[in-house]
């Protein structure tokens, strides 16, 4: 592929906006942390931050970005319905903009496939699933409150149940979901794009302590290109056509992630990267009261 200039770059969402390619992610940046980190991260040119009801650290974000001084409709703002919150999507995005200090963010995503009871963490309610709560988050747009909507963690076959109940009006702008080189997902992504929902690739670094960090092979690609293992691996995402949002709250880290602008990665390298032999994930679902994976992209 032909060098980009990555960190200039949008990918553009089946609404017709445009979502810069490269974000920051902010899940687990403890509240003290956070606030620096998104300021930095807008200071060094990003204009996309990931956030959710679920991180706790949604009214420091909004700080940083404030901090920043970065007019907000610069800036691309993403998160995501608490699974415990399924029957009031209405409070959960009014929660949100509260502890945001906004108007409206950029795309509100249903955090997981789970219609998890309040009063019980452990329990999916008999009588609600992602199918309602997605009639709920179709009104939205509307209000002006909310731009986009979109899924997060749904494989094959509850973007299927979704797409195929007759109530779904709108198709997902965008399915958030892990992807790196020892979870690539090739027929969810390609099923997605086939579906003109654009997939967005959290845990691209492999996430905390990331096992990627050791692996050998890519290692050898980012000696070879004078880049870090963590610049490759964002360059991977970028080039399978899948945003991007490496979450750090160290300045150089998040200056480091964001150069990404004139080199790319051979088709050999590529498939390299995506050929690696032992596959997991980081984010399961043995916490949820449902099951939302079922085997490799399912
Ligand atoms: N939708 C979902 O269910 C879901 C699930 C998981 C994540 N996400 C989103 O995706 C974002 C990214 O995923 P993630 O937070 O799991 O992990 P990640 O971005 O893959 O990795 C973050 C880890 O990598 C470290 N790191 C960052 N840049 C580095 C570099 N250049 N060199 C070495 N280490 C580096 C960070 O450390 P420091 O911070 O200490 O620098 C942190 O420990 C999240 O923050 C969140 O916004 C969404």
């Amino acid at each position: 592929m032909a060098a980009k200039n990555w960190t200039q770059e949008t990918f553009t969402l089946n609404t017709g906006a445009k979502m810069p390619a490269v974000g920051l992610g902010t899940w687990q940046s403890k509240p003290n942390e956070v606030r620096e980190a998104v300021k930095a991260a807008l200071l060094a040119g990003y204009r996309h931050i990931d956030t959710a009801l679920a991180y706790g650290n949604e009214h420091e974000v909004g700080q940083g970005i404030k901090d920043s001084g970065v007019p907000r409709e610069q800036i691309w703002v993403t998160t995501k319905l608490d699974n415990p919150w399924h029957k009031r999507v209405e409070e959960g995005i009014t929660s949100s903009l509260k502890d945001l200090d906004m108007a409206y963010v950029d795309l509100y995503l249903i955090h997981w496939p789970s219609s998890t009871d309040p009063a019980d963490l452990k329990k999916h309610y008999p009588d609600w699933d992602f199918i309602k709560t997605w009639q709920e988050m179709q009104k939205l747009p509307g209000s002006g409150r909310v731009k986009n909507i979109g899924v997060s963690n749904f494989g094959i076959k509850n973007m299927e149940k979704l797409l195929n109940d007759p109530s779904c009006k709108t198709v997902p702008a965008v399915n958030q979901i892990e992807l790196h080189p020892n979870n690539p997902s090739p027929k969810l992504v390609e099923y997605c794009q086939g579906k003109n929902i654009h997939c967005t690739a959290y845990s691209c670094l492999g996430s905390t302590n990331s096992p990627l960090a050791k692996d050998p092979v890519l290692g050898e690609i980012a000696s070879n290109k004078g880049k870090s293992p963590a610049q490759v691996l964002l360059m991977w995402g970028l080039q399978r056509g899948t945003s991007v949002i490496p979450k750090s709250v160290t300045a150089s880290r998040i200056e480091a992630n964001f150069q990404l602008d004139g080199w790319s990665l051979t088709d050999d390298e590529m498939k390299q990267l995506s050929s690696r032999p032992d596959r997991f994930k980081v984010c399961g679902d043995d916490w949820l009261p449902v099951k939302v994976f079922f085997g490799d992209d399912e």
